[in-house]
């Protein structure tokens, strides 16, 4: 099989793209996979939440952000001497694949970022490139994306084959979501032609159950289905269980694997998966709600 590689991205912070990243790529592994998370933002929140932060020996070294100018210059990178292997995280259930990091040190990462802005869009494919050269040995590659629009957010979606766009029931992030889905559509020009990736569909996240819905959540939910962001079928509930996971540095999805967290990006993952396989208009989405089901 092909490494498929999939960015997470929104023009929003705080939404939820370094959860969704993480936990769906664990919820990958759990399910057998060989994945690859890659950290792009140089807040480095995923490596966090995998439990690791670069100790200060590593911090050049080992940093994506630091193979990422070494290549812009023309050297070669090997990706596979710098990633860490989390797999022990997921090593203790059965049928379990693997999981590795490409971990991100904000200096780095942020001069890497310099870097490809002043080359403008045609450096932007340097990390697909590197991406396809080493990262054979995986099934998926989930990439966490630095919010607002930049060099490296565009890098990141240079080299995905995928894009999922992360959603709040509320407006700002309905905002976000759909710049995002909009800025996918340039890539292929872009680059040149080298880099296409197809959008996935938005994950709710942090919403609340149908029984609190207000209008504006419903609002804004109608407003995904018209925005084409195509959202999940299967949200993401707020749920405290899946913050408070990033402080311990082990996924929700891993301490919660039989709860609500486990069960929820469980869907969520296969219904991304049979998406990839799909045309865009066979995708499920959720039916559009009527405000008038609210009773207020
Ligand atoms: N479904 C959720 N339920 C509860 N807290 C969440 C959920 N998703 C994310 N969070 C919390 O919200 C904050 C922002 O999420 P994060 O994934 O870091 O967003 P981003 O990467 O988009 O900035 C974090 O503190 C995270 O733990
Ligand atoms: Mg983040």
């Amino acid at each position: 099989m092909l490494v498929k590689i999939i960015a997470v991205a929104t023009q929003k912070g705080g939404v939820g793209k370094t959860s969704s990243t993480i936990n769906l790529g664990t919820a990958l592994a759990l399910a057998g996979q060989r994945v690859l998370v890659v950290d792009l933002d140089p807040q480095a929140q995923a490596g966090t939440a995998l439990g690791l932060n670069l100790s200060s020996e590593d911090q050049l070294a080992r940093s994506l952000g630091w193979a990422i100018q070494g290549r812009l210059q023309g050297m070669r990178m090997d990706l596979a001497s710098i990633w860490f292997d989390r797999t022990e995280l997921v090593a203790g259930f059965e049928g379990s694949g693997s999981l590795h990091l490409l971990a991100c040190e904000e200096s780095t990462m942020t001069a890497a970022q310099d870097l490809i802005h002043k080359r403008g869009y045609q450096a932007t494919p340097v990390l697909r490139r590197m991406l396809l050269e080493t990262a054979s040995e995986f099934d998926f590659v989930l990439i966490d994306t630095p919010p607002a629009v930049s060099s490296m957010s565009a890098t990141a979606l240079a080299a995905a084959d995928f894009v999922l766009t992360v959603c709040m029931p509320e407006y700002p992030s309905l905002k976000g979501a759909a710049a995002t889905r909009g800025t996918v559509r340039y890539v292929k020009d872009r680059t040149g032609g080298e880099c296409e990736p197809r959008y996935l569909g938005a994950i709710v996240n942090r919403s609340n159950p149908p029984s609190k819905w207000r209008v504006q959540e419903v609002n804004i939910r109608n407003g995904m289905l018209d925005a084409d962001l195509a959202p999940f079928r299967t949200d993401i509930r707020l749920d405290n269980r899946i913050s408070d996971s990033f402080a311990f540095g082990i996924p929700a999805v891993v301490r919660f694997a039989s709860h609500a967290p486990g069960r929820m990006y469980g869907e969520l993952m296969n219904q991304v998966l049979v998406r990839m396989r799909q045309p865009q208009e066979d995708w499920e989405t959720p039916e559009r709600i009527e405000t008038e089901m609210l009773g207020v």
